[in-house]
């Protein structure tokens, strides 16, 4: 849906008449689950569209493949961008759903993004009451899912076909994700090796004789973040005669700007160009590829049968954290997602 060719610019492209009528196909009537999809939110563009599109695909399987716990609903609840976690959680209450699964959209936790939306939504009920009806759950990590793993290979195989057949298996496959400050690697921040697990099954799901690495992108500030960077990595490859490279985001599952502006644009057009690379090819993000919608269902799915509320790797900090949010965030949903608020004996 979304071109990835390199490209110095990109249009601003009209709206599809399909997201005017956002509010009237998403409208559920009598929800019973609702599956609050997390993310930080981003610029109101393109980079939205398969962010509604797999949530619209996502609710329709879950409704088919678990009718039990439907009708589903999906729900959004961003950091930066409207609709905000406040809102969100008033509009469940308001729909009287019986369930509520918190669904980070990142697949690897990091507490500086799941982590971070997670305790705004702690802090909301700091001053709201806790609904009495609602199953709380919650599914923070699903770095390692099967169904991950193979839509990223699936994305890559495509770019793949785009080399000719005789380097084709010397392209440099380098999987490339938002950098975090050391600091916060230092403190005991899961998100490295969770992005590295997703890049291991990722490639043997690949099976193929390709040289991978995994880079860094999208640091800011002065202070050392996790390397090597991605344009730092491109110039280098193009310095030890390393010419054809394949950009794979792995931890956005949408198009947005660090995709579309900072990869397609920064990376592949500006910095390559400079280092003289011959070709170099971004795979698509997950979107609304038919495998990732059944991931995104099977992990919901999985979920909802394994009976688990909240995992005990959410509930442990880094073993150097020092922030009393974190602490009292952690309390918080240790007690949503038992029974100490649900008056209701629902599922
Ligand atoms: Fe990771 Fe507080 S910084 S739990």
């Amino acid at each position: 849906m979304l071109s990835t060719i390199c490209r110095k610019t990109f249009p601003r492209v009209p709206r599809p008449a399909s997201l005017c009528s956002v509010r009237m196909l998403s409208d559920v009537q009598n929800p019973k689950t609702a599956i609050v999809m997390l993310n930080m939110g981003g610029p109101t563009h393109i980079d939205q569209v398969g962010d509604y599109l797999h949530r619209r695909l996502l609710v329709e399987a879950l409704d088919k493949l678990s009718p039990e716990t439907g009708p589903h609903k999906h729900y959004v609840a961003f950091r930066y961008v409207p609709p905000f976690t406040e809102e969100t959680f008033a509009q469940l209450e308001k729909d009287g759903v019986e369930r509520a699964v918190i669904f980070s959209q990142y697949p690897q936790y990091s507490c500086a993004t799941t982590g971070s939306s997670l305790n705004a939504i702690a802090d909301f009920y700091k001053s709201t009451p806790v609904p009495k009806n609602i199953k709380f759950s919650m599914i923070e990590r699903w770095a390692s899912h099967p169904l991950l793993a193979k839509v990223f290979a699936q994305r890559i195989q495509e770019k793949l076909e785009a080399f000719d057949p005789s380097i084709r298996d010397d392209v440099v496959i380098l999987f490339t994700a938002h950098s975090l400050p050391l600091k916060a690697v230092s403190r005991g921040d899961t998100y490295p090796h969770e992005v590295a697990a997703t890049v291991g099954s990722t490639m043997q799901q690949l099976a193929v004789p390709n040289p991978h690495r995994l880079v860094w992108q999208s640091k800011v500030g002065p202070l050392p973040w996790l390397q090597p960077y991605t344009d730092d990595a491109i110039k280098a490859y193009a310095k030890q005669g390393r010419k054809h490279l394949l950009l794979v985001p792995i931890a956005f599952v949408n198009e947005h700007i660090e995709t579309l502006h900072e990869l397609d644009i920064e990376y592949c057009y500006d910095v390559a160009k400079e280092a003289g690379i011959k070709q170099i090819e971004r795979a698509a993000t997950p979107n609304v590829h038919p495998t990732f919608i059944e991931a995104l269902a099977d992990v919901v799915i999985s979920h909802l049968n394994s009976g688990q509320r909240v995992s005990k790797q959410f509930l442990t900090r880094c073993p150097h954290c020092v922030s009393a949010r974190c602490q009292s965030s952690k309390e918080f949903f240790r007690e949503l997602c038992s029974d100490k608020y649900y008056e209701k004996n629902v599922l």
